[in-house]
This record gives C-alpha cells, structure tokens and sequence, in this order.
C-alpha cells in the first residue's frame, strides 16, 4: 500500500468544500473532531435507509440487520485496537463516557481512603474530573506526575509518585494540547509491576494509529469514534473481560440485566451489563466503518506523512517573531498549540478563518495544563494524514499576515 494523499483526500467530502468566505477549506481542528470519509457517512445512512430496528430484542429481519451490523462493528473495533481474547469492548458515547465508566463503576468499588489516583500533568479534563469525582466521593487522593520543559513526562517524578498507595494510573497516550506521546509501555510496566490498574485515554492517539495501543499492558482504554473519523456520540471503553465482569454496571435499564424482579435484578456479563438501553446502533456501525477505513490506510506512510507535515508546520511556526510554541518531546503526533506575544489566540483564528483556515483556541480542555505553562489560551493546529504540504505552507503565511496586521 503506498500513501497517496491527494487519493485518501477524496474520500472526505468535507476537505473539498468552498467556504461563504470563498476560500477553500483548510482544516486543522482535527483534534477536536476528524472529517468523515464517504464510506462511514454511506454505513450511517445505509442503517437509517434499510436496516433501522433496535438491537438484541425482535425477531424481525430488520432487528437481526441491526444487531449483526452492531455486534460486527464491535468485532472489527476489537480486532483494530488489538483487543481480542481477554479484552471487549463497551460501546460508550466517547472517551469522555469510557473513563467515567472506569471511574464510577471500577472506582467507587474499588477506591477508599488513603489510596491515591495518579495521572499527569498533561490530561484533558475528561481524565482529570472522572477522577475527582470519584476521590471526592472514596476519599480516595489524586496525584499529578510533572512534565520536563519539552512537555514530556517527568518519568522520575512519575517513579517517585507511583507508591503502594496507588490503585489505578490513569494516563494520555497522547496530550491534545502538547501532541506529546507517552510510552505507555514503559508506564504500564511500572504500574503493572506496583500493582496499579493502568487506564490510557487513546482519544488523541488512536486517530494517529500509533500502533502501541494495544502492546502496552492495560487494563482500560478509552476511545472515541469522532476523532478516527466515525460519527459523533459513539466510542468504546476497551478492558479485560474478567476486569469488567468484577464491575458493577453504573446505568441500571433494558438489555444489560439476566433478570428483574421486585426484589432484585441480575446483570448480563460484559460488554452488556454496560450498555442499558438503546445504544447509539448507527454510530457503532459508523465506527465500524471507520476503522474499516483505517484499516485501508497504510499506518507506516501515513504516520511519516504526519511527522513530515508536523515537522514543516513546526519549521515554519519558528520563523514567526514573538511566537512560543509549547511541547517539543521527542515523540509527537501532529499537534501544534501556540502563543504570540501581544496577540490574543481569538483574533488570530478569526483572521485564519478569514482565509478558510480551522484551528481551535482556549484551553483545550485542559486547564491545569495551560496553568501550568502560565497561560489562559492557546492557538493549535491539529493535523491528520489527509492533510497536505501546500496547506501547511498556506497556513503559515495566513497566519505570518495575520501576526502583521494584529501587532
Ligand atoms: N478534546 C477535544 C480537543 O482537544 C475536543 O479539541
């Protein structure tokens, strides 16, 4: 398989549009949601024109469509995350869901006073409030391993804080904000050998198919479907059989029970006992689709396109004046957040936007992050492998027009 971008561009309808401001559209939010290709928005539509009935209940044609195209998703999710023999999958609404999963169902029967919660200094809130909440609510402590000046881990002060108290390390394979991957194998050794359950939020690494997710030793993964370019409203919570049958449900409903009684109820073994109710049935088979999709694409000249694309973006943000770019570890996936001194992110994305260009700015849902590193808003540019050079290029002088006209 060899990496034609401009081919796996026309895939994605979206990336050919003209935008009201006549421009072309030059999209790096990509970490904020990933464009679809046809193939996934054909699965949705093809559901809701042939197959639409609910799953696992009638026994009309329509009802046996429906379940195998939802069980078969499940399947293809599992095998493209490695997650076969002792690991399932749960369908959730996202990463957001899968880690509140963990944290509510693992954590309030698992957690008590005095143990500790450890994550690091780079998570999204999705990985940070879960975890609160749960330590509010056990007594539980959550401890926060540091970051070098590249925005790498601090992997001494991750060893000094790994303890016998430590009950789960719940960790970013790779930051939204810093675009810094962490070596998950090497974290989850250590939290295997300390005894820790090890939980890794794959939301921003999962799209980039960074092909460590499944070797690492992990006992929870959360992903969502939206960023590796399926529908919004679905991802998975991907665990241990064993780990999930030990968990109580956290939603009580239809078709996660054995049997109801007014007396008392009896729970599926997972991935069921976790999904009660009607799920969001055309958003698994749209992820299905999705990593159908991904599975087409050859990760090896995919990921050196990103790097390639990553390592111009960054060549060119270094020759703007007064702009500080923030992670610079060894290991990245193609995310660029950025300050300039004097200019607020606001008026600077407006004026990309001007000129087609889709970035994000704020906090990126991490603010502990942004305190950290002194700041309230970052501009970031977050690239995926249909992303192009000549983007890139029209990016940076967008933007090096924009810091003219704004300073
Ligand atoms: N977590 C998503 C982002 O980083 C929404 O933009």
């Amino acid at each position: 398989m060899s990496f034609d971008v401009e081919k796996i561009r026309k895939d994605f309808p979206a990336l050919s549009q003209t935008l009201e401001s006549g421009r072309k559209l030059v999209y790096f939010d990509n970490a904020a949601t990933a464009q679809k290709p046809r193939s996934v928005i054909d699965a949705v539509c093809a559901f809701y024109s042939r197959d639409n009935a609910n799953i696992h209940r009638s026994a009309h044609e329509l009802a046996g469509r429906a379940t195998r195209g939802y069980e078969l998703s499940r399947a293809k999710i599992e095998k493209f995350f490695g997650a076969g023999g002792e690991y399932c999958a749960v369908f959730t609404r996202g990463a957001t869901e899968s880690l509140n999963l963990a944290a509510c169902s693992w954590g309030l029967q698992n957690l008590k006073s005095g143990d500790e919660i450890l994550v690091t200094a780079m998570e999204h809130h999705a990985n940070i409030v879960p975890w609160q909440m749960a330590a509010e609510r056990t007594g539980a402590k959550l401890v926060v391993a540091g970051m070098l000046g590249d925005g790498s881990l601090d992997m001494e002060d991750f060893k000094n804080k790994l303890s016998p108290k430590t009950k789960i390390v719940s960790v970013a394979h790779a930051s939204n904000v810093l675009g810094t991957v962490n070596d998950i194998a090497a974290i989850g050794e250590m939290a295997r050998q300390n005894g820790s359950v090890f939980s890794v939020d794959a939301a921003q690494s999962a799209p980039h198919m960074l092909d460590d997710i499944s070797s690492a030793p992990c006992d929870f993964i959360s992903l969502s479907g939206h960023k590796c370019f399926g529908p919004t409203g679905i991802g998975v919570l991907i665990a241990r059989r064993s780990l999930l049958d030990s968990m109580p449900p956290y939603q009580g409903g239809g078709d996660m029970i054995e049997n109801v009684s007014w007396r008392r109820t009896t729970f599926r073994p997972a991935p069921e006992r976790f999904e009660a109710g009607t799920p969001n049935i055309a958003g698994a088979i749209g992820f299905g689709a999705a990593v159908d999709y991904m599975s087409g694409i050859d990760k090896t000249a995919a990921r050196a396109h990103e790097r390639a694309l990553l390592e111009r973006l960054v060549a060119g943000l270094s020759e703007i004046r007064g702009l500080r770019i923030f992670g610079s570890a060894k290991e990245k996936v193609a995310v660029a957040s950025f300050a300039i001194d004097g200019v607020h992110p606001n008026d600077i994305a407006s004026l990309l936007d001007a000129d087609g260009i889709a970035v994000r700015t704020g906090h990126h849902c991490a603010e502990p992050l942004l305190t950290s590193l002194d700041e309230f808003s970052l501009t970031r540019a977050s690239l995926a492998f249909y992303n192009t050079e000549e983007e890139v290029d029209f990016f940076i002088k967008s933007l090096d027009r924009a810091v003219k006209i704004l300073k």
